[in-house]
């Protein structure tokens, strides 16, 4: 279980962007031309009692790394001994953006990053902890591969989740440790006192176990670049090793195995085919437009994207769930349920946004549609991980002089708050956008309820860079109350940043607004105008 020979720089961008079958780095010509001359009306179609599937909360999950400024410098300052801070290295203001954003669950130690971590090394008191080089990273540099200082460990990342309200998920290293680790591992988390590392957790001040649920067995094993890279025939049998003796720690574990989203779907057969019947959940990842921060820097980047290409993202990842999906239906055991973790995803435009990024509100779109996508798959993709939670490719914004959301965090957590329980049938009659890589409806609409029935939420993406979209919204099953929530980002510059000095330049509005109710074929209706290049989240109350 060596690290396969050098890193290769272009293989490594290739898988980068995975699941993107991203097949050669060609730089992008011109922006495509694109036809945005559409209809400016649509219609919406709800038809509450139409019974949907549960959206588990698992799809709002978070992912952190020790990579670039995700951890160090990011969630956690370094010399975690600050009274005033949490658990002595987390700020408060940085702990206040998490909790206002609600991440379901949080993804840890990685990404690449897992497959080289040593988890005994982050346990015990701070001082004895080794400080050691970040061997998955280190190769790009110490901004990208900071040193591994160990102070956020496991007791510091299940405490914080705790703190924060959201369900810890560890990626066990399976790539450079053996399967006993992994197991070890689980039972500091999960057992009582009468195991022995147990008894090693209460000695480290944590008598009640963190029982964590959700356990990767490795992490992007087809990637070249990964400690312990081997083919899937080898992983499916890795798998079914490391999964008897992790199960045998706690047998109410979750194991997650490593899938790509590839067309042809390869890998994940043989995975399915050699390691199914053991397996819960099958992972998928992907960044989008991963042939683009290969080809170019980050500021010839800028002129190449046009508003809509990172739109287009959507469709393509939809797609890849999609395939993913029918690998599972196809090769996965009779009588076992798996199902997707889309645990790493977002847009990543280049390298070296893995030390720290910023999103604009396009990007806050992309986000939204992607939301949308997932509750419509929820049933058969239950967890979801946006990638990264801070700095590296990362939706929060932190620095030595403040802390921001940037406008992907504002429509995560005007998401998180407004989630509902249960899938709505949303049928939308809209013109489509024409795209290079695919076609982007001009509306992108999703809908939930709560379990009482009391409740509707419209989520409404407006991909049009220019046009309000008036829509009629028919509900069939549902009255509302005159009065409605609504919650809406927008901004006049569509490619609009936050930043230090402006740090609420794009935030959302909340206004209660008065619907003119219409009788129309026995369901109630009434027009909205969905401005130009927002998000908006309409909570509508049964009257
Ligand atoms: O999220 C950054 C990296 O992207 C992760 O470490 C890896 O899993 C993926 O390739």
């Amino acid at each position: 279980m060596s690290r396969e020979g050098k890193m290769d720089r272009r293989r490594f961008f290739r898988n980068a962007g995975t699941g993107l079958a991203v097949a050669a780095l060609v730089p992008e010509a011109a922006p495509a031309r694109r036809d945005d001359k559409v209809s400016n009306r649509a219609n919406i179609y709800i038809d509450y009692a139409s019974p949907g599937h549960e959206i588990p909360r698992l799809i709002y999950g978070q992912f952190i790394e020790q990579l670039g400024m995700c951890i160090e410098r990011g969630l956690w300052t370094a010399n975690g001994i600050n009274p005033d801070y949490f658990l002595g290295g987390i700020r408060p203001e940085v702990l206040e953006a998490v909790n206002s954003i609600n991440p379901a669950c949080i993804r840890w130690p990685g990404g690449c990053f897992a497959d080289s971590y040593l988890w005994k090394d982050g346990i015990g008191p701070m001082q004895n902890r080794p400080i050691r080089p970040n061997r998955a990273w280190n190769t790009w540099g110490k901004a990208v591969g900071p040193d591994v200082t160990n102070q956020f460990g496991t007791d510091e990342f299940c405490q914080f989740c705790e703190q924060v309200r959201a369900e810890p998920m560890i990626t066990a290293n399976a790539g450079s440790a053996p399967p006993d680790d992994a197991a070890a591992w689980i039972e500091y988390c999960n057992r009582g006192t009468e195991a022995p590392w147990g008894q090693e957790r209460a000695r480290n001040g944590r008598e009640k176990p963190y029982k964590v649920k959700y356990w990767f067995v490795g992490n992007e094993m087809w990637n070249s670049f990964e400690f312990g890279h081997c083919t899937a025939e080898e992983y499916a049998k890795r798998f079914v090793e490391y999964a008897k003796i992790m199960r045998k720690a706690d047998p109410d574990v979750k194991l997650i195995a490593c899938g790509i989203g590839q067309p042809t779907n390869d890998w994940n057969r043989a995975v399915l085919t050699g390691a199914g019947q053991d397996m819960d959940y099958l992972s998928i990842h992907a960044y989008y437009p991963g042939k683009l921060f290969a080809a170019i820097g980050p500021a010839r980047l800028k002129q190449h994207l046009s508003y809509y290409s990172p739109l287009e993202g959507v469709p393509v990842f939809e797609e890849h769930l999609d395939r993913s999906w029918e690998a599972i239906e196809k090769w996965g055991p009779a009588g076992r349920e798996i199902r997707i973790t889309f645990d790493e995803w977002n847009l990543w435009y280049v390298f070296w946004d893995v030390i720290r990024a910023n999103y604009n509100l396009r990007d806050g779109l992309f986000v939204a549609a992607m939301l949308n996508g997932l509750q419509r798959r929820a049933d058969r993709i239950p967890i979801a991980n946006i990638a990264q939670m801070i700095n590296c490719i990362g939706i929060i914004f932190v620095d030595e002089k403040g802390v921001f959301l940037t406008p992907s965090a504002w429509v995560f957590k005007m998401y998180t708050e407004n989630a509902g329980q249960i899938y709505v049938s949303a049928k939308t009659d809209c013109d489509r956008i024409i795209g290079k890589e695919a076609d982007i409806p001009v509306l992108n609409v999703s809908s939930s309820r709560d379990r009482a029935g009391k409740i509707l939420n419209l989520f409404v993406v407006n991909q049009h860079r220019t046009e309000d979209i008036s829509t009629e919204i028919k509900l069939a099953g549902f009255n509302p109350e005159t009065q409605a929530h609504v919650h809406e980002l927008s901004h006049p510059d569509p490619l609009r940043f936050n930043n230090l000095r402006k740090p609420e330049a794009v935030v959302p509005s909340m206004n209660s607004v008065r619907l003119a109710l219409k009788d129309t074929d026995s369901a109630k209706s009434f027009r909205y105008s969905f401005p130009p290049h927002s998000v908006t989240v309409m909570v509508l109350k049964q009257a």
